[in-house]
């Protein structure tokens, strides 16, 4: 017999999530050299991190040797104030996806189903197929979040919706009055987890005030993250907000160490990196109009995008893909899993590193 058949079904047909190529992985195989790589595959901060989070890390390497604070006292206070919100509000998590994990582990289960999109974030189907829970997947409109056929599609077993605002890879955004709607359709049993990774690319008059909802809706949950504006995705650091008894449970499923020290040090002083922040902001802003630009002049369409990333249609997207990688560029075909086999995702670079993307693009396209 083979061992993994002692896995459950519904693990063993969980299909890997692809994380984008790493650099090193890609110089080894093609015999490229690193240095004239660009990875614009993992919509990661093309800027690194900040100064005071720099500081922060260097400063926390003493303490290596000691556990972290399992209960991330710092970085809860910082968020407390940042956000108004109570300590006990506060799931903190290795990455966003650790406390997406957490969501599943404490209210999916065989039995009971999570409703998400088509096109919707790979975690979602992931950690609900891993609880042995249903997934119901409602077809996308203009590739984003249906939100009233989501509601429509509640069943009597349905005790998650997933919602990514930004969602990813499509970078499509629900209004607030849209998901407030949406909020007040659902029964109180099922638990809206409203995944707002990209929150900080977006434009001040589209920030929903989202975390104002949480004292109407005690079944919403905010997750974010330090992954993408803060720069910090190595290091894996994000939390959710939302009401103290969901926050308890979700904390209890937790490992008691899971953001590590160094993480937890960076995270805190990068609340206070605000200048790296709207920099980072800002010159996303023009690294979408660049490609946005350069889509135009090679006639491809695009998804408009409210993320750090751009999603193009370009036709065979994995023969685009690996044209690409022959000219030392990485991005993400979105095809498989995420049922966009046309398109490929491109991560907003630096404005050399998007200037490099395009015409390798542009290149490829002629192969
Ligand atoms: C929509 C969305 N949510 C969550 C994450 C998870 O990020 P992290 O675990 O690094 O916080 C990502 C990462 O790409 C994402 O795109």
């Amino acid at each position: 017999m083979d061992p993994c058949e002692l896995s459950p079904s519904y693990v063993r047909s969980i299909a890997p999530y692809q994380p984008g190529k790493p650099i090193s992985e890609l110089a080894r195989e093609l015999g490229l050299d690193e240095a004239g790589i660009v990875k614009l595959a993992s919509n990661e901060n093309p800027r690194g991190i900040g100064p005071r989070t720099r500081a922060a890390i260097e400063a926390a390497i003493p303490e290596i040797a000691r556990y972290p604070d399992g209960n991330g006292f710092e970085l809860k206070s910082a968020l407390s104030r940042r956000h108004g919100v109570d300590m006990s509000s506060i799931v903190l998590g290795n990455g966003s996806n650790d406390v997406l994990e957490l969501a599943a582990l404490a209210f999916l289960g065989p039995g009971r189903a999570a409703v998400y999109s088509q096109h919707a974030f790979a975690v979602f189907p992931l950690a609900t197929q891993a609880r042995g829970a249903r997934g119901i997947v409602v077809p996308a409109k203009d590739y984003g979040h249906d939100l009233e056929a989501m509601a429509r599609a509640i069943d009597d077993e349905t005790f998650v919706a997933w919602i990514a605002n930004p969602n990813n890879p499509t970078g499509t955004l629900a209004g607030a009055a849209e998901l407030e709607a949406f909020l007040r359709r659902v029964p109180e049993r099922v638990l809206v987890v409203l995944d707002e990774a990209y929150n900080e690319y977006l434009p001040p008059e589209r920030r929903a005030d989202t975390v104002k909802w949480l004292k109407r809706h005690p079944n919403l949950v905010l997750t974010r993250t330090f992954s993408k504006a803060y720069g910090l995705a190595g290091l894996r650091v994000g939390y959710a907000l939302a009401h103290p008894s969901v926050a308890d449970v979700m904390n209890r499923v937790r490992q008691p160490f899971n953001v590590n020290s160094m993480a937890l040090a960076a995270a805190t002083a990068a609340l206070d990196d605000m200048e790296f922040v709207a920099r980072s902001y800002a010159e996303n802003l023009q690294g979408l109009k660049q490609l946005e630009a350069g889509a135009r002049q090679l006639g491809l369409q695009f998804i408009p995008s409210f993320g750090n990333f751009l999603t193009l249609r370009v036709g065979k997207a994995q023969d685009v893909f690996k044209r690409l990688l022959r000219r030392s560029v990485i991005v993400r075909p979105v095809g498989g899993g995420y049922g966009l086999p046309e398109h490929l995702r491109v991560t907003v670079g630096t404005a050399q590193e998007n200037e490099k993307f395009l015409a390798a693009l542009a290149a490829s396209l002629k192969d």
